[in-house]
């Protein structure tokens, strides 16, 4: 099998690493190997706390799915986790230089170019992505292709993700410890969408909830294209550790009851309770289902009324017309859809990686959507190569491709 035509993504999660190995062919991505691993080794803060422990559950993920694939896999795309992340909008503006014949590529590469004076990171961050939301021709506004208009005036904006660059020196010397090289990240928010939007959801407008362990990742869609993307340093983990706390019982315990019970249906049901251990395992208690999930529900009440602040500050809220789609290992909380309808008052559907072949079935869960949408990205970006030489972009080469990825 040749090389060139593998690709592989690497979700680093708070709870797991899995490693998705694709193929890819004429109009499809083909999945070929997956790699699933429990990891314990980055902190709330987004840090990684042990890094030869993740280099190890690194390599098992993807001997796993170096096994199932029957290849050996040397590069990896990779998310770019945490909440030291920037995300704002940047402006950029080109003369066209042969108004009669039609802008051309060029020209839009000037403006982009251009856009750096409006691009404001410090010395100790780096652009991960920059992604061309809309172009306007001698002020005519949003138009999603220029290329071939005449206009004597070309703008774009821009949408720039930007990281601390000690936190991807960090992810990059754990891949090169477990013998890889990073051949690109994708910011975690916008590789969960990725995986589990369709283009008319992003066009009627849509937030996707991705709920991890330790993180919830917020991303909106708008006309086609992203408007908002945050991170909230609060996930599933926390409501396992609501329970443990309240009902005195260890984490696994509390992670088991959680697994097993977590149900907003049963707000209602006093009569029925389930045993649980004490934090010893000594004693055995009874606790009614209706207390489990009122304990459940608090945490995840308090997590949406942040999130749908933050909607709501975007002046976003009008524009959402296709709903809320929930992905992550948090979604997986019996009835959480239903609550998000009532609460968000709009539809709300549980999202899984979409339009993949091959071995979709192994990863048709919301615990592979970053997974698969880091494979699904990578493969559009090599899908749309333009090169340049010019001096700002000499090491955003990845970035350019992925600039006119959005539109050509
Ligand atoms: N069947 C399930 N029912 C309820 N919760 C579940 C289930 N399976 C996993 N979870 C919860 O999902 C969370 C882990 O989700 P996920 O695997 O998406 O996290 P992650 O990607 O490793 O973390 P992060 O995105 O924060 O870095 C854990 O808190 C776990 O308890
Ligand atoms: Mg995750």
């Amino acid at each position: 099998m040749s090389q060139g035509r593998i690709i592989t993504g690497v979700d680093i999660g708070t709870n797991k690493i899995v490693a998705v190995i694709g193929e890819v062919e004429e109009d499809s991505l083909k999945i070929i190997g997956v790699g699933k691993v429990k990891a314990n080794a980055i902190s709330n803060e987004g840090f990684i706390t042990n890094i030869d422990d993740l280099k190890s559950k690194l390599e098992l993920a993807i001997e796993e799915a170096e096994k199932m694939a029957d290849v050996q896999v040397n590069q990896i795309f990779v998310n770019l986790f945490g909440n030291k992340v920037k995300c704002f909008s940047a402006h950029g503006e080109a003369d066209v230089l042969n108004p009669k014949s039609g802008i051309t590529k060029s020209d839009l590469m000037r403006a982009l170019e251009d856009s750096k004076h409006s691009i404001e990171v410090s010395e100790d961050e780096k652009i991960i992505h920059m992604l061309a939301r809309s172009f306007k021709v001698d002020g005519m506004d949003g138009i999603k292709d220029p290329v071939g208009m005449s206009g004597e005036n070309l703008e774009t904006d821009v949408y720039v993700v930007a990281s601390a660059d000690s936190v991807i020196r960090n992810i990059e010397n754990c891949v090169q410890k477990a013998g890889l090289e990073v051949r690109d990240f994708v910011y975690e928010p916008i590789a969960s969408s990725e995986a589990v939007l369709t283009e008319d959801e992003k066009e009627m407008g849509v937030v996707v909830i991705d709920i991890g362990g330790s993180y919830t990742n917020i991303t909106a869609y708008t006309e086609g294209v992203i408007r908002y993307s945050d991170v909230i340093p609060v996930g599933s983990n926390s409501i396992t550790n609501d329970l443990a706390i309240v009902l005195r019982t260890s984490y696994d315990e509390a992670e088991k009851i959680k697994r097993r019970y977590a149900n907003l249906y049963e707000l209602d049901n006093e009569n029925d309770k389930v045993e649980l251990f004490n934090t010893s395992r000594e004693n055995v208690k009874l606790v009614s289902k209706k207390y489990i999930n009122e304990i459940i529900f608090a945490r995840l009440e308090e997590l949406l009324k942040d999130i749908y602040g933050r909607i709501k500050k975007e002046k976003l809220l009008n524009d959402i017309k296709s709903g809320v789609v929930i992905t992550g290992g948090g979604a997986l909380i019996e009835g959480l859809p239903v609550y998000i309808e009532h609460f968000f008052d709009m539809s709300c559907r549980i999202g899984r990686p979409l339009s993949l072949k091959g071995l979709f079935d192994k990863i048709n869960s919301p615990l592979y959507s970053t997974a698969a949408g880091i494979l699904k990205y990578a493969e559009k970006s090599i899908n749309n190569s333009v090169y340049t030489d010019r001096g700002f972009f000499g090491n955003l080469l990845f970035k350019i491709r992925e600039f006119f990825e959005t539109y050509f």
